[in-house]
């Protein structure tokens, strides 16, 4: 051996030494055992952690020092890291619970089997403590699931507040579009009104010149029966006999005329009620009145249709507090749709329509019958009423039924039908004046439309 050289053992000996100090001071807990699993070496950290001093753990068992659980389950010895190290020579990391000397740890165990030439086995555990990790991954999976609950609420809100605005929306653009055609409609009323008024005023006057005109004709022909030829030529021009008898029928059937009319202008206008933008007592029978004789070009018989029928039956109504505009233009809806029900093709031959040619083709029961309109109105409680508005269409089918009183939901065609007919209603009749409106119908059987509004709503219980 050389002088001042150092031997190979002591050359091993101090690195050794070197690596225990250096094992000694890091964070992670280390502990190795022999091939039964007593412990043969640890770490401070692996001492602090147990809780015990390095003479008691050295030596002992490594699985009654560190006895563990995963998800509150104990780990079997047989599942233990250093018995999986030194029965299946593996090597791996898991998270397991360890309870230390005063709280609750998550361990991340490493484990290692180790055998070098002509020793005996032995396994290594390096244990880290990732309780604070494992806390904050666990409150941030926490805030994760919070903040998807809050978007999912939040989500759901905007939903309920969009279908909330498409509705107002809606109701809006219907209602501006009913309040300019009721200005539209008020004011041809109130223009018409005043010519009429003259015509009919002085239709009465025309009358009565007339009469007086007539009276002394017959008085001439009285005194001068045989009249000068000028005249006998020019009374055989006009007929005057035909003109005498003819013209007291031309003035009343003006003075109907005119008279209808009035009635069409009135009509108008307690249908458009412009002034009645606040509940009032009103007469229900005058409103579904004045919308008939709006809708009556619809109802009348024209070439190929015998026109649809309208069955009155009305029981004996108080005055209701509501919208007198807003109610009429529900029952025109409502009559609007059964008269374009009466008039769709029957469905059970697709070629006639239940109140056109049906006569001529389909004989069906629903075409059989002429096409019917009935009104229902009665009293159902002190503080109730109800207007019942049935047809003897085609009905509708459960599907249709189920959706009609959505916003936009319509069969007709593009053109045709805008599907805001009964959802405007429905919020009219629900909404504003705190009433029920139900459909009941059956394919084949015709549809029944029942409004019932309160007569006093301020008498409602809350
Ligand atoms: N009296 C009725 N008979 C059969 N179907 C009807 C009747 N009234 C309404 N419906 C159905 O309800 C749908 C919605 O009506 P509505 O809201 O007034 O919209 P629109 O008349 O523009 O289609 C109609 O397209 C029709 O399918
Ligand atoms: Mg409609």
């Amino acid at each position: 051996m050389i002088a001042g050289s150092i031997s190979l053992t002591d050359q091993l000996r101090g690195t050794l030494g070197r690596m225990e100090v250096a094992l000694s001071t890091i964070i992670d807990a280390i502990t190795w055992t022999d091939e039964q699993g007593k412990v043969k070496w640890s770490n401070a950290t692996f001492d602090n952690l147990v809780g015990q001093h390095r003479f008691q753990v050295l030596g002992a068992n490594l699985c009654d020092l560190l006895p563990l659980t995963q998800q509150g389950q104990v780990v079997p010895i047989d599942a233990h890291p250093v018995t999986l190290a030194l029965k299946n020579q593996s090597n791996d990391t898991r998270i397991y619970e360890f309870q230390g000397v005063d709280k609750s740890l998550f361990l991340e165990i490493s484990w290692a089997y180790i055998q070098f030439k002509g020793t005996n086995a032995s396994a290594v555990l390096a244990i880290r403590d990732i309780s604070e990790r494992q806390k904050a991954e666990e409150e941030l999976k926490r805030h994760r699931e919070h903040l998807k609950e809050l978007v999912e609420e939040r989500t759901a809100e905007l939903v309920a507040a969009n279908e909330q605005i498409k509705q107002a929306q809606v109701q809006l653009v219907q209602t501006e579009k009913m309040s300019s055609l009721g200005r539209l409609v008020a004011g041809i009323a109130h223009e018409i009104n005043n010519p009429v008024n003259f015509i009919y005023g002085n239709l009465s006057y025309i009358n009565e010149y007339t009469q007086g005109l007539l009276k002394i004709l017959s008085l001439y022909q009285e005194c001068v029966p045989e009249p000068p030829a000028k005249i006998r030529e020019q009374i055989e021009e006009i007929d005057l006999d035909f003109l005498v008898k003819d013209l007291p029928k031309t003035i009343s059937s003006l003075q109907m005329g005119a008279e209808r009319i009035r009635q069409i202008v009135l009509s108008l206008r307690t249908f458009s009620r412009l002034d009645e933008a606040e509940v009032k007592k009103v007469d229900l029978h005058e409103g579904i009145e004045s919308t008939l004789l709006i809708l009556e070009y619809r109802l009348k018989a024209h070439a190929n249709t015998p026109g649809i029928q309208i069955l009155r039956k009305y029981g004996d109504l108080p005055l209701v507090d509501c919208y007198a505009g807003q109610i009429n233009q529900v029952f025109m809806n409502i009559l609007s749709n059964a008269i374009d029900s009466l008039e769709s093709p029957c469905e059970n031959d697709g070629l006639v329509s239940h109140n056109g040619d049906v006569y001529n083709g389909c004989s069906c029961s629903t075409c059989a019958n002429l096409s019917t309109i009935t009104i229902y109105t009665e009293v159902i409680d002190p503080n109730w009423v109800a207007i019942r508005i049935a047809d003897n269409g085609p009905g509708m089918s459960e599907t249709v039924r189920n959706q009609l009183f959505d916003p936009f939901f319509t069969t007709k065609p593009i053109g045709k039908g805008t599907g805001l007919g009964l959802s405007i209603s429905y919020q009219i009749i629900v909404e504003k004046h705190k009433g029920t409106l139900e459909c009941v119908s059956e394919p084949g059987k015709g549809a029944e439309f029942v409004i019932k509004i309160p007569v006093d709503p301020s008498e409602l219980q809350q």
